[in-house]
């Protein structure tokens, strides 16, 4: 009697011992059953962001692959989307904006979590790698959760209250902003978002430090220049070595992370003659509290 094909078989491994997973032996081309779906999920939410090996995706078998994380949604920047795939986008080192400058485009990056001027931004943040330098340009991760609750007392309360007052581009950085933002920006219709600047996990009740920085216009209560210092100040307790983790990226990772309990960073430490190119996609979230 012949025995069947070996069928690959997933595992889940940690990066660190805070922050960071990844999965191997799945194709996610493939029809993914329940239980096998709900541990790729729970291995996000359980580590903040997780890696997913050795994927072969067009933009439209990444977006299919997004959606066993949730329903998608938009990013808000229409600029740079994927020919045909319109909930995928793409990120590159070599886009331009309307005047023709790459620098602004690429090397104002700050910890951050997506889309925090609007009411719903996404749980989900995938990226995937389509080129990519010889070295360097990795996502810097950190776990928000774990920098939380490693807070001196006096300062966790201090900010337990605290809600942020989000926009497209705060003002404090509007001067080494991206143009076509600051457009965006002054033709935007709504009023500045309000969010905690803690947020509470829907799925576990962890509580998390969270907030775009460059979206930050203000800390209800604070000046717009204060507010920038005192979340630089806030970040430089909070994140430890530890909750950090940079992703350097290999073709075929696809890297998901929980922005419920993770803020982001993108990194501009690769040798710019050479081409830089993510799909990312963004899966739909809940007004946080
Ligand atoms: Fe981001």
């Amino acid at each position: 009697m012949s025995m069947p094909a070996e069928k690959q078989t997933l595992t889940i491994t940690k990066i660190k011992a805070h922050i960071g997973a990844e999965a191997r032996g799945i194709d996610l081309r493939e029809p993914v059953d329940e239980a096998t779906r709900q541990r790729l999920y729970d291995a996000v939410v359980d580590n903040v962001a997780l890696v997913i090996r050795d994927q072969t995706f067009t933009a439209a078998q990444f977006q299919a692959a997004g959606e066993l994380f949730g329903e998608l949604m938009e990013d808000q920047n229409r600029r740079y989307l994927a020919p045909g795939v319109p909930l995928v986008s793409t990120l590159s080192n070599r886009h331009k904006d309307s005047l023709g400058n790459q620098a602004k485009v690429n090397k104002t990056a700050t910890w951050h979590t997506d889309h925090t001027n609007q009411e719903f931004p996404p749980n989900f943040t995938s990226l995937y790698p389509v080129a990519l330098p010889d070295s360097g340009g990795g996502t810097g991760l950190c776990n928000m959760r774990a920098a939380y609750e490693a807070l001196p007392d006096e300062l966790r309360q201090r900010i337990d209250g605290m809600q942020t007052a989000n926009t497209l581009i705060s003002s404090a950085r509007a001067n080494i902003a991206n143009p076509d933002i600051l457009r965006d920006q002054q033709e935007a219709k709504a009023g500045p978002m309000i969010h905690p600047l803690v947020r509470t996990h829907p799925e576990r009740g962890t509580k998390a430090i969270w907030f775009h920085k460059s979206k930050t216009e203000r800390i209800l209560g604070m000046e717009p220049a204060e507010t920038q210092d005192f979340l630089t100040e806030l970040l430089e307790v909070a994140m430890r070595p530890e909750f950090t983790y940079v992703h350097e990226y290999t073709l075929g990772d696809m890297l998901i992370v929980d922005n419920r309990s993770a803020m982001h960073k993108a990194g501009f430490d690769f040798d710019h003659s050479q081409h830089r190119l993510l799909y990312r996609l963004l899966v739909r979230g809940e007004r946080p509290y």
